[in-house]
């Protein structure tokens, strides 16, 4: 997976919302909104297999995006499981049209979206939910609040996205690699 040229379209999509982008990769938001718009922008780069990890502190804003970014696909849920507390399930179903030929081809494509939130958890009893079952597969996007809770569990093609408090309405948001 190549998050390089999603970081790129990142770039492209914030300038037009004002934001101040420090660098390449890093961004301040000043409400919630903007935090969600962000969410919203990451979500238009998804394609399936993507693990996305948030770390910060509480508070930071890691829901505040990932709100922003169910919303975006349209996702339903969350169905309720025994973990329900602990990994959300979300459903999509993305309704894409090809042209090939100068003939249209309709591909319906159903995902899941696995919201895990792992801080009061550590990589055992993500494990136990079945995180290997789900994680990385082609339809499955998983997003994990305090993932540096589960570092080791982590592949090294996933996306890392750093929440910093700076003041009551900002966040500095980064993304990268870990
Ligand atoms: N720029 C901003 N971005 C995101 N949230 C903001 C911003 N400004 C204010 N807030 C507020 O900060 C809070 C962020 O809470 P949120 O639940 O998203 O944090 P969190 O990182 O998920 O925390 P936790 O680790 O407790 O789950 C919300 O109440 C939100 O309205
Ligand atoms: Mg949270």
């Amino acid at each position: 997976m190549n998050f390089i040229k999603n970081d790129k379209c990142f770039t492209l999509s914030l300038f037009h919302l004002k934001l101040f982008n420090m660098n390449k990769n890093t961004f301040v938001t000043t409400s919630s909104v903007q935090t969600k718009k962000l969410g919203s922008l990451l979500a238009e780069e998804l394609r399936g297999s993507e693990i996305i990890c948030l770390s910060g502190d509480l508070g930071a804003g890691k829901t505040t995006f990932t709100q922003g970014l169910l919303k975006r696909l349209k996702s339903k849920g969350p169905f309720t499981s025994p973990t329900f507390n602990i990994v959300k399930e979300y459903e999509v179903k993305n309704r894409n049209v090809h042209k090939k030929n100068t003939k249209y081809k309709i591909r319906d494509t159903r995902y899941k979206i696995y919201h895990i939130d792992a801080y009061r958890v550590n990589s055992k009893d993500i494990l136990e939910l079945g995180f290997k079952d789900f994680a990385g597969k082609s339809n499955s996007i998983v997003i994990i609040e305090w993932a540096e809770r589960i570092k080791k569990l982590i592949p090294s093609s996933a996306l890392w996205i750093k929440f910093q408090w700076l003041s009551e309405k900002e966040r500095k948001i980064t993304l990268g690699k870990k």
